[in-house]
């Protein structure tokens, strides 16, 4: 079970590392200087998402973590070759998936197909990492309604009580994988457009409840700024999380005594 704490740092490995050797070393390093660290770091400090046939493997190594899968299946129960289903992905250890990445949408995931994932996830629980964001801005500001529209379709088929194992990420695709991120205040007003919808499915209270995440070329320069002026809860890391050295930089960043 997730006890979550604020900010909550997510590792994205996607197709890396190569090996389960080199996952379970990577883990045990990260341990290592996360218990070293002259920073306050929390007991529970971050999510990785691996490779799901990593995961029974890292999971023994990862006591300051929680580690998750970077998709699932919302298919049911039955004859879905090569599909994993949210029950399978806890049964075998994950704390949490990812779903709607913009790299899986990319290969032709649609708003049904994810929305049915997200529903199933979190039926049984399942901690649920669900991103959105734009591929590109146009000065009138409709990315910001179509924002709100895809939040609104996305979460149509679940109940709000169920919020409470929501966390979503604001990643605009354009500053995935690149070499500019988003800045403070853009990631700000995508925010407010990803509460809004919320609480117009939820209300107020229930959409209080979702913390939300910042992915897109985070690094350790730019991780404190989204924390502290981008209105997010947490951060969703991809390439600075595939090297220790890269990912524990952002947390002692995040985790700077002042
Ligand atoms: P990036 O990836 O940090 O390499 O931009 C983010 C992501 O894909 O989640």
């Amino acid at each position: 079970m997730i006890k979550r704490t604020s900010p909550i740092i997510v590792g994205n490995w996607k197709s890396t590392p190569r090996t389960k050797e080199e996952g379970i070393k990577f883990i045990k390093q990260l341990e290592k200087k996360i218990a070293t660290s002259k920073n306050k770091i929390p007991k529970k400090a971050y999510f990785i998402a691996a490779p799901d046939i990593f995961i029974p493997h890292l999971i023994p190594h990862a006591k300051r973590g929680y580690i998750g899968a970077e998709n699932v299946s919302g298919l049911e129960l039955g004859q879905h070759t090569g599909m994993e289903i949210p029950s399978q992905l806890q049964s075998g250890g994950a704390d949490f998936t990812i779903i709607g990445h913009s790299e899986v949408r990319k290969l032709g995931e649609t708003v049904e197909a994810r929305a049915q994932k997200v529903a199933n996830a979190l039926h049984i629980k399942l901690t649920t990492i669900l991103c959105f964001g734009e591929h590109k801005r146009d000065k009138e500001g409709k990315y910001l309604e179509e924002l709100e529209n895809d939040v609104k379709n996305t979460l149509s088929l679940v109940k709000r009580e169920l919020f409470s194992n929501l966390i979503v990420a604001y990643e605009p695709v354009w500053a995935i994988g690149g070499a500019v991120p988003a800045t403070a205040s853009e990631c700000f007003e995508a925010v407010i457009a990803i509460r809004r919808a919320l609480a117009s499915l939820g209300g107020i209270d229930y959409a209080k409840k979702v913390q939300i995440l910042y992915g897109g070329t985070v690094s350790k320069d730019n991780a404190k700024a989204f924390l502290e002026e981008g209105g997010v809860d947490g951060l969703l890391i991809g390439r600075s999380s595939q090297e220790v050295s890269t990912f524990v930089d952002i947390l002692n960043a995040v985790y700077t005594q002042k």
